[in-house]
């Protein structure tokens, strides 16, 4: 299952995004926006990071007009790693190596066409382990504060 969230800013890739997943049979949960109307994009980022960490979504995918207000607030939650995806390479090995969990995406930076490209590559790309394990659990203890240096 997908959480999906968007603002006004990343309605239309949302979209297009929708309408791929829909096309090749994937679920998706859908926390909104529904329109071009002008919203609060942490609302959105919320919804999709708490249906990540707690909700059982595997993965979640948001979109404003940068991908950067809504990977802040996602940020913030807990366990959730976004990442802001602007080509085809970022959307590879932010899954392979940083293993993210919530792919961000810009409505005024990229067109639908290519939201839809990566979300594909995002959603078929595995994690890889070792020393990429090593390093998210790095990612979590400065999350927890356990970090050491
Ligand atoms: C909304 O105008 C815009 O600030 C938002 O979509 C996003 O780009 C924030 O980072």
């Amino acid at each position: 299952m997908i959480a999906l969230g968007c603002d006004h800013g990343g309605y239309n890739l949302m979209v297009a995004i929708k309408k791929y997943l829909n096309k090749n049979n994937i679920e998706y949960k859908d926390f909104g926006t529904d329109s071009t109307e002008s919203v609060d994009y942490p609302v959105y980022a919320y919804k999709v990071a708490k249906a990540v960490t707690e909700g059982g979504c595997e993965l979640g995918i948001l979109c404003c007009g940068t991908g950067i207000g809504i990977s802040m607030a996602a940020n913030k939650v807990k366990g959730v790693r976004a990442a802001v995806v602007n080509n085809e390479f970022g959307a590879e090995m932010t899954r392979r190596h940083n293993h993210a969990n919530i792919l961000c995406m810009g409505g005024r930076v990229i067109n639908e066409d290519q939201a839809v490209k990566f979300t594909d590559i995002f959603l078929n790309t595995p994690e890889e382990g070792d020393r990429h394990d090593k390093r998210v659990a790095m990612i979590t203890a400065i999350e927890n504060g356990t970090f050491k240096g």
